[in-house]
């Protein structure tokens, strides 16, 4: 039973093809799913509660303010909840998700749920085409929304074209195969880094960069949802409810990584380690009235190297790289030059993606066919899950926003 013990929210707006949810129902249930449908108040029109209710054998959440239990509908239901599948979605909802509409119990639901998401739309061919239906598909998307395709063929309303809902079968196989994913790194130990080096100069100074740890943090914490133990060695301090060690400086750094790495199945580095620290670092703050300052600079051990030369085969390690020019020809000489499995490039000159930036775009290189595979431009959260659904399970990167 592929659903086994899941809890499913079923949303349904207002469409015909409301009706086709029963048999989705059936197969949810049968597969071991734990079913609740909530309806838009248009959805009413084109299904009946008591046949939901029958299929589901739970209650059907319509009204807002229809109080079950003392905590608010769209609380407790998004609380206990694994997943949430929208068929038919409408063009309307879809709109208010969004733009963030909480005007309903349906939408407020989406609003607070922050677990996987499935939306399989259905409407008129036109509005399917319409400019701003795929504006607010796009956004949903970019947000990690899973989408199922409407497909071909005559329309409720006569027309003909794309609009009708998927049929229910590739939506069911769509939600045993987000469930299934969803943990698909149980039993994984990753280690990843976070984060800009800070070389100290004197008490107050040091050598730093531009990294702000987000695309590394996103990386642990999208492994940490799908089942892995996360070890988080960053160069700041951060809670988590995984393992994290601060190591503020490139050498402090290589101390942790070495023995962190032993009994982990993967380092992913996405840490910028600075090349360079300074020879000595002044006990005290350095005076300005000495005039010139000139600091001589060591270059600091490379941590990646280092860790590529001890792995074992069963291993994996996962280099970022960082360029302003000749993206792809850098990554290829550092994926050889450090012996590493997988490398992450990508351009930090972008104003819109890269350091700082809650958003990347990023080109992933393997060893064994160094096939190019290049994102579009999506949330570092986003881009997390992809880089380790690549590496994990041979995944292929999206080309476009899809
Ligand atoms: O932190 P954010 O603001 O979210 O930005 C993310 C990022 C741009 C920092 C990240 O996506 C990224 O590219 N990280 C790697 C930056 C970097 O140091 O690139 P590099 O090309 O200089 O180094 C190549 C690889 O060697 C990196 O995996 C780096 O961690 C590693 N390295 C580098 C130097 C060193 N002394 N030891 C290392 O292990």
């Amino acid at each position: 039973m592929r659903l086994s013990g899941k809890k499913i929210i079923l949303g349904i707006t207002g469409g015909i093809a409301a009706y086709k949810t029963c048999g989705l129902i059936r197969l949810m249930v049968k597969s071991g799913a734990d079913v609740k449908a909530v309806l838009t108040p248009n959805a009413s029109n084109f299904i009946t509660e008591t046949t939901l209710r029958t299929l589901t054998k739970n209650p059907v959440y319509i009204r807002q303010f229809d109080e079950f239990e003392w905590k608010p509908e769209h609380v407790s239901l998004s609380d206990e909840a694994d997943l949430f599948i929208i068929a038919p979605a409408s063009a309307n909802t879809i709109g208010k998700i969004a733009n963030g509409i909480s005007d309903n119990l349906l939408t407020s639901l989406i609003t607070v749920f922050d677990k996987p998401v499935i939306i399989a739309p259905a409407m008129n061919c036109k509005m399917w085409e319409n400019k701003f239906v795929q504006e607010n598909l796009s956004k949903l998307i970019n947000s990690g929304f899973h989408i199922v395709e409407p497909e071909q063929g005559e329309l409720a309303c006569g027309y003909e074209g794309a609009g009708r809902l998927a049929d229910i079968n590739k939506i069911y196989e769509k939600i045993c195969e987000v469930i299934e994913q969803e943990k698909f790194l149980k039993g994984k130990r990753i280690l990843v880094t976070a984060g800009g080096t800070k070389e100290p100069i004197d008490p107050v100074r040091y050598i730093g960069n531009k990294s702000s740890g987000k695309m590394g943090l996103a990386i642990a914490d999208a492994a940490y949802s799908f089942g892995a133990e996360v070890c988080l060695v960053s160069t700041f301090k951060t809670q988590k409810p995984y393992k994290t060690i601060e190591t503020p400086t490139a050498e402090q750094m290589q101390r942790v990584i070495p023995e962190k790495f032993h009994g982990s199945d993967a380092l992913i580095m996405a840490a910028a380690v600075s090349d360079y620290r300074a020879r000595e670092v002044a006990r005290h703050k350095i005076k300005k009235d000495s005039g010139e300052m000139s600091i001589e600079l060591i270059k600091n051990p490379d941590i990646l190297d280092e860790i590529a030369g001890i792995k074992s085969s069963s291993q994996l390690v996962i280099g970022f790289c960082a360029e302003t020019e000749n993206l792809e020809q850098n990554a290829l000489g550092k994926l050889e030059k450090k012996n590493l499995d997988f490398i992450v490039a990508n351009d930090v000159s972008r104003e819109d993606a890269g350091f700082e930036s809650d958003y990347n775009a990023v080109t992933i290189i393997d060893r064994e066919t160094r096939q190019l595979q290049t994102t579009p431009r999506l949330p570092k959260t986003e881009i997390a899950k992809i880089i380790l659904k690549r590496v994990f399970s041979n995944y292929d990167v999206p080309a476009k926003n899809l």
